[in-house]
């Protein structure tokens, strides 16, 4: 008999159609948000589960689910999946890092020169009719170009970020991270390393690129706000809940920072909505990833897990971006 396996949202019919190949596969055409409990239903005899980014895995489910031996999902950050959990539990989890690095850091580069610059804020002036005449500061914003860029979680995004403003935009690069890079690393992207409370209190434009954890929940709240200078901007293409969405409505709206960009919300989809009241903050989302080529290489490469975790395919028992292969040793 096959094995059954479970994708949780719609995604690329290619990539299905690769799983069907191997497996018996319940698929969600209609996208529709599962709840943890039609989640468990359907996950009933199911030996594999495919999931983005935002279904939460954890130990009611996986103790509901004891047949389950690999969830393999299509998004680099992993704090939806209980990673304990499952390893205890014998299941292999994977992730999708690596194809969408460049995609992403093109998409926070974005995202902070339309705050910088004004982009948004101006294309609603103009939509609304409001544009009659120049004038010699209509929208005038904050340079790029030679600027002080900071980055907060310097792994392989937040590397190919810091390359583009030092190689592409003559900007000196200034980071921090759990663990110093290497100086041939440093030298290369033209990085160094700094306590936080230098970065907040020395960059011209900050980048937030960190997973979340319970320990990065609220990194940049009303405190770390105030160190910076009333001219920076701060971009978020992390996860929601690393900043005080509350605290950075107040400081946009007193304009104790310039501007922000933001790709993720505490709570999303939902929006704070001070933010969506304010002019100065570019808000998309959760798109940073989403160029075509990459969300169909991030669907591909779980699937490539997935069929090499139960055993199938030309990678049989090694999936290629494992988490927990430790735990492929008990299946
Ligand atoms: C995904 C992301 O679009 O990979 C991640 O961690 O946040 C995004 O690239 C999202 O999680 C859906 O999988």
């Amino acid at each position: 008999m096959r094995q059954k396996v479970l994708v949780a949202r719609a995604v690329f019919a290619d990539a299905i159609e690769r799983l069907r190949e191997h497996f018996e596969v319940e698929t969600n055409d209609a996208d529709d948000i599962w709840s943890q409990a039609e989640m468990i239903r359907r996950l009933q005899g199911k030996v594999g589960l495919f999931i983005t980014g935002t279904q939460p895995i954890d130990a009611v489910l996986l103790a509901a689910c004891p047949q389950l031996r690999a969830v393999c999902s299509m998004a680099v950050g992993y704090n939806n999946v209980d990673l304990p959990a499952c390893t205890a539990r014998g299941v292999l989890v994977s992730n999708a890092p690596d194809v969408l690095t460049q995609t992403t850091a093109d998409f926070g580069f974005a995202l902070m020169m339309a705050a910088a610059r004004r982009i948004t804020e101006s294309e609603h002036f103009l939509r609304r009719g409001a544009w009659t005449k120049w004038s010699y500061d209509l929208f005038a914003g904050a340079d790029v170009h030679g600027t002080t860029l900071g980055i907060l979680g310097m792994g392989r995004i937040g590397q190919a970020i810091a390359r583009r403003g030092a190689l592409g935009f003559g900007m000196r690069v200034l980071y921090h991270n759990r663990s110093q890079l290497g100086a041939g690393v440093e030298a290369e992207l033209g990085a160094s390393y700094v306590t936080k409370e230098q970065l907040l209190r020395t960059c011209d434009h900050l980048v937030l690129v960190l997973p979340y954890s319970p320990a990065s929940h609220h990194t940049i709240g009303a405190v770390e706000l105030a160190l910076m200078k009333a001219t920076a901007t701060l971009t978020n293409i992390a996860r929601g809940g690393i900043v005080d969405d509350a605290a950075l409505a107040h400081a946009l709206r007193e304009r104790r920072i310039a501007a922000a960009g933001l790709d993720v919300f505490e709570g999303e989809p939902a929006v704070h909505p001070d933010l969506l009241t304010l002019p100065n903050v570019v808000l998309t989302p959760h798109i940073a990833s989403a160029s075509l080529p990459t969300r169909r290489a991030m669907a591909h490469l779980a699937v490539d897990n997935l069929i090499a975790a139960l055993g199938a395919g030309p990678h049989a028992g090694r999936p290629p971006t494992a988490l927990n292969p430790e735990v492929l040793a008990r299946h």
